[in-house]
């Protein structure tokens, strides 16, 4: 087991990575001196594999936990879902010491974070991330919440979790569209931040693609080590953090005016990072090389890197785009890249810019 800590302060905790971590939460939790009921939030797909284990696991080390099972799929994070878990809680008497188990991908965790977060003004979570992309990233560094209409997680909480729990064997279960849609997130940390990592992904992609677990710890251990670093200096995004975001601006917009559910969030930022590798290319001279190494390695992935657009589609994915939360002052600011393993964050780019570039990426 590969384990990483992610300094706050007192807000600090622990991500372990590694095989046989699951049937082992009952006795991990019962290390960080909770109270005795919890509540195991999860979708009605992860809940159908791994409930049982969790509840199971928990109730041995003598925890009473009671389950709560969402309705799978992007659609579930929203207010009214957040609404009907308080009404649970509070049904089953969860308390201040009481805490919550996130078990599911991306949309789990940031939801069932969301609940903890405000229940009661904040009781204790777990985040045990059942999806490659959750591993990787949405599970650590303490940001929660839901979307609205207008647009991707519009509103949240930057809320830390006590303990992520990346059991790899769960993996194994992942229907391949959602597993590769998770490598778009780990080939970000190679192009935002270690060329080293971006070099191995190149040349161990077909072990990466049979899901072999020795590459998986490595590779896993490492986005969790980079994120880490990154969310350590800069909790709630006054800055570095935002490096995070590359390929977000337009993967957001791809995924708000599509229809939230059509692209997986890995397949709108596929596009979103190949975009905004382009971008880069015109606005910081990001050589034409590196551009062609990631536009490749996504594409050898298996994941798109372009979007089928009309002139109505495009204005309203520049629309989406002034919504996403990372505009200010009404510009639309990019991460970009100098070269692979070093980024920009707070580029302005101009519309016509934006525009050009979609125009590239569109099939
Ligand atoms: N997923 C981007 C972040 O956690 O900041």
């Amino acid at each position: 087991m590969r384990i990483i800590q992610v300094l706050l302060g007192s807000r600090s905790y622990a991500i372990k990575v590694g095989g046989g971590l699951l049937p082992r939460l009952g006795a991990e939790c019962a290390q960080l001196k909770l109270g005795q009921r919890c509540a195991v939030i999860t979708d009605a797909n992860v809940g159908k594999h791994f409930a049982k284990v969790a509840l199971q696991s928990l109730a041995a080390s003598g925890f009473q936990p009671i389950l709560i099972t969402i309705p799978a799929g992007e659609k579930s994070k929203r207010l009214a879902v957040v609404e009907s878990c308080f009404n649970q809680l509070a049904a089953h008497r969860l308390e201040r010491k009481s805490f919550i188990v996130a078990l599911g991908g991306g949309v789990v965790g940031d939801l069932a974070g969301f609940v903890a977060a405000a229940y009661l003004r904040g009781i204790p979570f777990v985040q045990v991330p059942t999806s490659l992309l959750a591993q990787v990233d949405s599970s650590v560094g303490g940001k929660t919440g839901v979307n609205l209409k207008a647009g991707k997680n519009l509103v949240g909480a930057f809320y830390q979790p006590q303990l992520v729990l990346c059991d790899l064997d769960v993996l194994k279960t992942l229907p391949k569209r959602e597993y590769v849609s998770g490598l778009a997130e780990v080939i970000k940390y190679g192009v935002i931040y270690d060329a080293v990592l971006f070099a191995q992904l190149e040349r161990n992609l077909a072990k990466l693609l049979q899901r072999d677990v020795a590459t998986l710890r490595n590779v896993i251990a490492r986005c969790c080590e980079i994120k880490a670093e990154v969310v350590g200096q800069d909790e709630t995004e006054g800055g570095l953090r935002a490096i995070l975001n590359f390929g977000h601006t337009i993967g957001h917009a791809i995924e708000n005016s599509s229809g939230y559910g059509k692209y997986l969030h890995g397949e709108a930022i596929s596009v979103g990072q190949v975009a905004a590798a382009k971008l880069s290319q015109r606005i910081l001279g990001l050589a034409s090389g590196d551009v062609a190494r990631i536009e490749k390695l996504f594409v050898q992935t298996g994941l798109p890197v372009k979007v089928k657009l009309n002139a109505t589609l495009s204005k309203k994915l520049l629309a989406a785009m002034l919504l996403d939360k990372k505009v200010s002052g009404g510009e639309v600011k990019f991460v970009l890249a100098k070269k692979i393993g070093r980024v920009e964050f707070g580029c302005k780019v101009a519309a016509e810019a934006i525009e050009q570039v979609l125009d590239d990426c569109s099939r």
